[in-house]
């Protein structure tokens, strides 16, 4: 049989695009991991703003050669992070948020306030106020009460506020239910089978401080081909046609969503997102051209423009044999990313330092958290790794410190941004003071009685 060396099983396409491996040991940008990690502690976030850059130009212009009116803008809920949204606003690049936490960090970013869409199926009313109050470019209505409200807002302040409705064309996309949006069944967008959207449309044309400018929907994440967009820009167009013959509304804009995938692990499909976003384009101008219309075109990834940037470093606590499989827990897991937990995420984790000679083992990699289910890689070859060794999970900029939290009193990780062969920290790691920041020191009556 043949060993399986750890040179061969090295996934370097899941890395970012300035790792390397000189004498068998993980460097990022130049500067080694272990450099990293012992200079800023672990578990630590690093990503690298070459891989940033490419994805982001890669889409732009697989979009531009297929629809040269149209643009990308960066979904933040994969990450949001003053530092991107400044890399990614001077790559021309536009934003989506959900919440003013989110704008808050797109403005501390430098991001103008009119390259923000605010989307979400909630906002309160004083979101909204607040969104309009800023100057925020769109605002997305995902229900048909939203509009009087965003209406009263701009009254207030005497502005017209653009506005785009979240359309629900009902297409099966997306690569684990809880990321499918579409479903006739989904929280999210007006459905247009039903007449919703329609009302929708007639009731921004009855409101004076509204105007509609276009047409948005988003349909899952990790959708492997261009086939669900084909359809919902199809269903998309016929619905806009519709509303141009019947109440002379045109449309400017129209933004087909997010959900280019990625890579987790060898085993998964390539993935080409210059490709895919050429080929949405082209399907765009085609139906666009058989509708009679020609609104500039937007699409929204997140996870494409940030996962493969980021790389979670951790370091190995105990091994343990226990009912058959070799169990290793480093000093992260469920806290800084739940995605295995929560989608059965499946990672494919690296040794920093490989050790030449030695046959990698299947081991389960679990974190330091009190859930059985926090098992970050379940059933991977690597090492031997010791304590004290340092693991590498590639791809992991995307939806893993934005989800992360303080389950067990746990802070949460720093991040370094690694940029022309330097290291940059970004965000320091969290103190238990930082988590004590928010409570009140208080005496409750109950204690003052005896
Ligand atoms: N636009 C809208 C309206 C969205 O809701 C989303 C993602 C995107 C764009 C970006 O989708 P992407 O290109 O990243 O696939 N936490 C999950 C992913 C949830 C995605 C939610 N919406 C995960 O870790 O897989």
């Amino acid at each position: 049989m043949r060993r399986p060396s750890q040179q061969a099983a090295r996934p370097t396409e899941l890395f970012p695009i300035s790792a390397d491996w000189p004498d068998g040991a993980l460097r990022l940008s130049g500067i080694p991991a272990a450099e990293l990690a012992d200079r800023f502690g672990t578990p630590l976030y690093v990503y690298d703003t070459d891989t940033i850059e490419q994805a982001a130009s890669d889409i732009r212009t697989g979009l531009g050669a297929g629809y040269p009116d149209s643009s990308v803008a960066y979904a933040s809920k994969a990450l949001s992070a003053p530092w991107l949204y400044r890399l990614l606003h001077r790559a021309g690049l536009h934003f989506d948020v959900v919440s003013g936490g989110e704008v808050a960090s797109a403005t501390a970013g430098g991001v103008p306030t009119e390259n923000i869409a605010y989307h979400g199926n909630y906002k309160s009313a004083t979101e909204i106020a607040e969104a309009v109050g800023i100057g925020i470019g769109r605002i997305v209505i995902d229900h048909v009460d939203e509009i009087p409200a965003v209406s009263t807002a701009a009254q207030r302040v005497g502005v017209v506020q653009d506005v785009w409705l979240r359309l629900n064309p009902t297409v099966f996309a997306g690569g684990h239910p809880k990321i499918r949006t579409a479903l006739v069944s989904s929280k999210f967008g007006l459905s247009i089978s039903t007449g919703v959207a329609e009302e929708a449309v007639i009731a921004c044309t009855q409101s004076r401080n509204v105007r509609l400018v276009g047409y948005h929907f988003h349909l899952g994440s990790q959708i492997a081909d261009a086939s669900p967009f084909a359809s919902a820009v199809q269903t998309t167009l016929d619905f806009a046609s519709r509303m141009v013959e019947r109440h002379h509304v045109e449309p400017r804009e129209i933004t087909v969503g997010g959900g280019f995938p990625v890579r987790y692990s060898p085993a998964d499909p390539a993935s080409d997102s210059k490709a895919l976003a050429h080929q949405i384009a082209s399907l765009f101008q085609a139906a666009a051209t058989a509708h009679e219309l020609r609104p500039h075109l937007r699409v929204e990834p997140g996870r494409a423009i940030v996962a493969r940037a980021g790389v979670a470093l951790y370091r190995v606590g105990s091994t343990k044999r226990a009912g058959g499989r070799t169990v290793i827990a480093v000093d992260g897991g469920i806290g800084d990313n739940p995605r295995p937990a929560l989608y059965g995420a499946r990672y494919r984790p690296v040794a920093v330092h490989e050790r030449p000679g030695e046959r990698p083992i299947r081991v389960d990699i679990v974190g330091r958290y009190c859930e059985e289910g926090d098992v970050l890689a379940r059933g991977v070859s690597i090492g031997p790794l010791r304590s004290g060794d340092l693991v590498a999970f590639p791809v992991s900029g995307a939806y893993q410190l934005s989800m992360a939290s303080n389950y067990n009193g746990v802070p949460r990780p720093a991040v370094v941004v690694v940029d022309r062969g330097q290291a940059i920290l970004v965000r320091r790691r969290e103190t238990p003071a930082d988590m004590l920041n928010c409570e009140i020191p208080v005496t409750l009556p109950s204690e003052s009685v005896a």
